[in-house]
């Protein structure tokens, strides 16, 4: 016989154990707390930090990948407004990455000197879901693709977004669906819906290129603009041409048309 969903829910907030999920067990916190690790000696007193910037940049990395996986099943599905809703959700938590960033502007640069030694090759530019979130969202360029193989084989993670139409592709796709152009969707007010879209997906690229630039700024703020990374690029001088990058240049460019004649 099937459980009452009162009695399901009471024996579901014990693990198959038997022991009683708890906070810090549904979290896992024992683990999550145990996985700051610095490597100086002795500690310094600000590795903490940017330990925890860059983990927690990676956790919200991860979650703007599955949100990303969504939106996509959304367009491929063409559902316009449910599309809507999860880019809302995808640009909250870009915004919040990018935030944090500022608790790292607090590093004066002796400091981080201090202990980026201890650091050796590591850098964020070996980031697999940074480089998945990229290639998810539309970036398929040559200097990319020379940039996936700079560390060897591409990640699988990143294979996996490769192989998935763009998010332009799609954005096109369901345009095409709905017999309009990116210029109608603009000019015809009863295409709200798919305009909203756009300037969802216009305000995704946008907030990214935020998290580039004030990135860029952080590394000159710390190291400057003329020292090499850990990752061996020329540092800020080849951060600073991501910035330029687009994943929805038809994005961009329609907004020219209403000016034109
Ligand atoms: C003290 C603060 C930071 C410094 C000095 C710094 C420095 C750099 C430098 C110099 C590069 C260029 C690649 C290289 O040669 O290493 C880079 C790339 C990168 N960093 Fe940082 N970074 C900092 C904080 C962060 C944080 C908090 C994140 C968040 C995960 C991050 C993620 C990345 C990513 C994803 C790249 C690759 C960007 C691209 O290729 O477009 N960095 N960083």
């Amino acid at each position: 016989m099937k459980e009452k969903p009162r009695k399901a829910a009471a024996s579901a907030t014990r693990k198959s154990t038997g022991e009683e999920v708890t906070y810090a067990s549904y979290l896992a916190l024992e683990e999550l707390l145990r996985l700051q690790r610095p490597r100086s000696q002795p500690e310094h007193p600000d590795e903490l930090l940017f330990i925890i910037v860059h983990q927690a940049s990676e956790l919200w990395f991860k979650l703007i990948l599955h949100e990303l996986k969504g939106l996509i099943d959304l367009l491929e599905a063409r559902d316009t407004l449910g599309a809507l809703t999860s880019v809302k959700r995808v640009n909250a938590l870009v915004h919040i990455v990018t935030g944090q960033l500022s608790a790292l502007e607090t590093l004066p640069p002796q400091r981080f000197a201090q202990f980026r030694g201890y650091l050796g090759t590591s850098s964020g530019s070996q980031s697999v879901q940074f480089r998945a979130i990229e290639a998810m969202s539309g970036m398929r360029d040559e200097h990319f693709i020379q940039v996936l193989k700079q560390h060897g084989e591409i990640a699988p993670l990143v294979k996996q977004a490769l192989a998935k139409p763009t998010l332009q592709q799609l954005f096109d796709d369901l345009l095409a669906a709905h017999n309009v152009t990116l210029e109608q969707i603009y000019a015809e007010p009863h295409q709200r819906p798919l305009q909203m879209l756009a300037e969802g997906l216009l305000e995704y690229e946008q907030g990214f290129g935020m998290w580039r630039f004030l990135h860029v700024q952080l590394v000159e703020r710390i190291i400057g603009p003329g020292t090499t990374g850990t990752g061996g690029t020329l540092g800020s001088k080849y951060l600073q041409k991501t910035i330029s990058q687009r994943f929805f240049p038809k994005l961009w460019e329609v907004r020219g048309k209403f000016f034109q004649g």
